[in-house]
């Protein structure tokens, strides 16, 4: 689009992933004109890189009680039951939805679908695509099918700033920085009758993730910003197996899939032994935290930077991972005959916008869909492969929702809801370090309140002349999602999922809570 261009849809749509793009195929099919903006190209977020796959009762020997309940125990108290219920009851049929949309899964030679298993899941209940390359065959079906819908507008480069409201105070569509870096003349404007962010997860707050460079927590912040509550911040959870590239990785880092452990592979410690053993009932698939803590442990206890991933024992690895067999042999390792080298990363936003049933957000018109959202359905800790089919279900809630209630289009009210300045590149380093080193997979009081400080006087100092662009608000952003985290870090003393305490080692009663946040009056949590 040229700069200063304007657009008018029912429904627009921020972020093109699973979530993002279920959405708009469900308001399509209730009639509704939409427009899906995103912040780079459209396969340029997480679902791509997804690998273990998306789980479902499909088995007739399992239950949607045995899903709930694995998902309830890996949340630590904090699930919301009637989102997990709504998730373990609704997802077999949006899975088959999926398929109907052209999404291929791997399946035996008499055409049933193949399951898997990864940590915390008491049934093989995963399905995938091309071994290990779900979220990659997911992205592909699902952008086909928008793509041939006329009705859908995909606009590309474009970076959500803030949300557009009418005189009630209801969402009536979005800001946004097009084309890029440049000048103001970028901004332009989506008017719709309802706004669905799908903006995807925040990983990159800190040095090393799973996730892609457009994970910046874009979606938080403008719900933030627009005074929506967000809740369960401090519920990041740290994939326990990440590549390890040697020290000082930066970036998004190469995920090994937990399905991997699924089928046999045993994590072990320098000497060899296998850690996991006698620490928890199902060892190496025990819930991601278990085997994130007992990681971080090994490589205190050890003084080093990595464990090792024995996955010479799985069957037919080169066919079955051939993704992850890809990267190890780019990093120099042939995970046929020898060790992976693995670390845990920054990998999942368990909490996000806090929304209803429906995907309705605090803010009237201003819905959430996937990892920028908090249903309750993942608690202190999300259970393995529950994430696409999150998306994949309360899309389809939104998408009945928008077709029930969406109110006619009415005049906007002049906001001002842009932070005071922006954050430059080096701000930028300063947050994710913050983040990385106090903030982390451990955590400490002490260290999260030099966190809070350091990011509280970043906050202070923003450049209030800064030339409008991409880079600066990306950064802004994160510093946004950062401090709301680590405040919601610093104001839980317990130890509970995946938020791990050194000095409240235990899960307290109390604290059986959820931790809701706002922006105050000066910006800040
Ligand atoms: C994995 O394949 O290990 C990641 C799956 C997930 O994050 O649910």
């Amino acid at each position: 689009p040229a700069p200063g261009w304007e657009l008018a849809a029912d429904v627009c749509v921020v972020g093109s992933g699973i979530a993002g793009l279920c959405v708009a195929l469900h308001a399509r099919a209730a009639g509704l004109s939409v427009a899906v903006v995103t912040k780079v190209r459209v396969d340029d977020g997480s679902t791509r890189w997804a690998q273990g796959g998306i789980a479902a009762v499909l088995d007739p020997a399992d239950t949607p009680a045995a899903h709930a309940r694995d998902t309830e125990v890996a949340g630590v108290g904090l699930c919301e039951p009637a989102a997990v219920s709504v998730l373990v009851h609704e997802g077999p049929e949006r899975l088959r939805q999926l398929i109907g949309w052209g999404a291929a899964f791997d399946r035996d030679p008499a055409g049933t679908l193949l399951l898997t298993r990864e940590g915390g899941h008491s049934a093989d209940r995963i399905v995938h695509a091309g071994g290990d390359a779900t979220g990659s065959e997911v992205q592909r079906a699902l952008q086909d099918a928008v793509r041939a819908d006329p009705g859908v507008t995909l606009v590309e480069h474009a970076m959500v700033l803030d949300l557009l409201t009418d005189a009630a105070g209801r969402a009536a569509g979005v800001t946004l920085h097009v084309l890029g870096e440049g000048s103001a003349d970028g901004v332009g404007a989506v008017r719709a009758r309802a706004v669905v962010l799908a903006t995807g997860g925040m990983g990159q707050v800190y040095a090393a993730t799973t996730n892609p460079p457009v994970s910046t927590g874009d979606g938080v912040a403008l719900g933030l910003r627009a005074g929506a509550v967000a809740t369960d911040l401090e519920f990041v959870q740290f994939h326990p197996t990440s590549l390890y590239l040697g020290p000082g990785a930066r970036g998004q880092q190469p995920l090994v899939s937990e399905a991997l452990r699924g089928e046999g592979a045993v994590l072990r410690d320098r000497s060899g032994e296998r850690f996991l053993v006698g620490v928890h009932p199902l060892a190496e698939l025990a819930p991601r935290d278990v085997v994130a803590k007992a990681i971080t442990r090994v490589q205190l206890r050890d003084g080093v930077d990595h464990v090792e991933l024995d996955a010479r024992s799985v069957p037919d690895l080169a066919r079955r991972f051939p993704t992850i067999v890809a990267s190890c042999r780019a990093a120099g390792i042939d995970p046929v005959t020898e060790l992976i080298p693995v670390t845990p990363a920054a990998h999942y936003a368990s909490g996000g916008l806090v929304t209803d049933l429906a995907g309705r957000t605090t803010v009237p018109g201003l819905y959430a869909c996937g990892e920028v959202a908090c249903t309750g359905v993942h608690g202190a800790n999300r259970l393995a492969s529950n994430s696409l089919l999150e998306g994949l279900v309360f899309a389809a809630r939104i998408g009945a929702e928008l077709a029930e209630r969406l109110p006619p289009p009415s005049p906007l009210v002049p906001q001002d809801t842009a932070p005071s300045g922006l954050l430059d590149p080096e701000g930028r380093r300063a947050v994710t370090e913050t983040m990385s080193t106090r903030v982390g997979a451990l955590r400490s009081g002490a260290g999260l309140a030099e966190a809070t400080g350091r990011l509280a006087a970043l906050a202070a100092g923003l450049d209030t002349d800064a030339a409008p662009g991409v880079t600066g608000w990306e950064a802004t952003d994160l510093l946004t999602v950062a401090t709301a985290l680590a405040t919601a870090a610093a104001a839980r003393e317990e130890t509970r999922g995946c938020h791990w305490r050194e000095d409240h080692p235990e899960t307290e009663e109390d604290w059986q809570v959820h931790l809701d946040v706002r922006l105050g009056e000066d910006g800040s949590p």
